[in-house]
């Protein structure tokens, strides 16, 4: 269907599906054993409630944020999932450009299929990337590809910790990823790949299982750029973080694609604000430490309530991926301009002009528990 046709985000999922090859679809959409966590990422945001507020001018909302201090149109950044070219031939571009086009920021994967160099090349002047780390046991490979990074601009480095192995997604393993297979994994992330087990296992083997608190130091050494814990889900590690002095953690399961029955990120915020202000006085958002959240964001009802409880922003991962598989850039700009379609109307309807008015009290939660 022609992309004025696309009302919604989880439009995109259902044409892609139709679209893709059998093994695009098993990669970008599957998730650990029984797919529970990547369920409930999403259904998490159904328990929340709101509790708009009535006569205040909302002739004029604004939904823009600052994210480490860099401007973004929204309050959303565009995650890190590797593989882009099993999805479309020209890959992370996609991501790239439609993230000129929105003023929104992009986290690029060290598992790109487009190097990091084209990724970087692709970007308008002053276009701000994030990059996504999985540290590799030799870690002269890692300090290179973090240094390469910051002089290239990159503005912040997530470190993923939720993977010390890569989950198990059954899916994706029914699909051998065959050595033959146009090459959609580039050079500069990985090496050594076993490929009788799917395309995550295939090129994940490197990833060192044996990284620890005390090598955060290291990365202080080795980079000025600011350092984000990516896949952090309790508030115990929230607050490890913190003293450690790291820039901020993404609560975050890895869109259900690691351990399955994590909880979903959303939830484990409200145990983090809860927890960092008893414990240390904080109070959210914060610019000195933020809190981001991922997996299972499909609205801006989803990503407003995320903001309302704490958070900074959020990270949204496979819906783009559908849309530029589906569409190219063009789909990654539509699916951005429906998220902002959706700020401007859901704001107006909660009594909000700007981000600092959702507060904590324009959300019911009190249902969002799991257990
Ligand atoms: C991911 N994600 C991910 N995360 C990461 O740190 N490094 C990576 O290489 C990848 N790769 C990846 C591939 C695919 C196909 C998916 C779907 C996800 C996780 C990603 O950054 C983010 O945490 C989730 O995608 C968020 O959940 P949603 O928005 O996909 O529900």
């Amino acid at each position: 269907p022609p992309l004025d046709e696309i009302l919604n985000l989880h439009d995109f999922e259902n044409i892609s599906k139709q679209v893709m090859s059998e093994k695009a679809w098993a990669y970008y959409s599957s998730a650990a054993d029984d797919e529970i966590t990547n369920r409930e990422n999403h259904a998490a945001y159904h328990r929340i409630w709101f509790r708009p507020r009535i006569l205040r001018d909302v002739t004029k909302v604004d939904w823009s944020t600052t994210i480490l201090g860099h401007k973004s149109s929204m309050p959303v950044y565009i995650s890190a999932t590797a593989l882009g070219k099993l999805g479309h031939p020209d890959g992370e571009i996609n991501l790239t450009r439609a993230a000129a086009k929105h003023g929104v920021i992009q986290m690029i994967p060290t598992l790109a299929s487009c190097s990091f160099d084209e990724i970087v090349d692709a970007a308008q002047p002053g276009q701000v990337q994030f990059f996504q780390l999985y540290v590799n046991k030799d870690r002269a490979i890692t300090k290179k590809l973090v240094q390469h990074a910051e002089s290239r601009g990159v503005k912040g480095l997530f470190i993923t910790v939720d993977a010390p192995q890569l989950g198990r997604r059954e899916k994706d393993m029914r699909m051998k990823f065959e050595a033959e297979d146009p090459s959609v994994v580039s050079k500069s992330g990985s090496s050594g790949t076993d490929r009788s087990q799917g395309a995550a296992r295939a090129i994940s083997s490197f990833i060192d299982p044996g990284l620890k608190w005390d090598d955060l130091q290291w990365f202080k050494s080795i980079t000025k750029m600011p350092l984000i814990l990516k896949g952090v889900q309790c508030w115990e590690d929230t607050l490890q973080a913190y003293d450690v002095g790291v820039a901020g953690v993404v609560l975050s399961n890895h869109g259900g694609r690691q351990l399955d029955f994590a909880r979903s990120g959303i939830e484990v915020l409200v145990e983090v604000v809860a927890k960092l202000k008893e414990k240390r006085g904080l109070t959210f958002p914060n610019e000195k430490f933020q809190l981001f959240v991922d997996g299972g964001v499909r609205r801006a009802t989803d990503v407003l309530k995320a903001i309302a409880l704490g958070a900074t922003a959020v990270g949204v991962g496979r819906p783009f991926l559908y849309s530029f598989s589906a569409y190219g850039s063009e789909g990654v700009e539509k699916a951005l301009q429906i998220l902002n379609d959706e700020f401007e109307m859901n704001m107006r309807l909660l009594g909000a002009p700007t981000l600092k008015d959702v507060v904590p009290e324009m959300v019911d939660a009190s249902n969002l528990q799991s257990h």
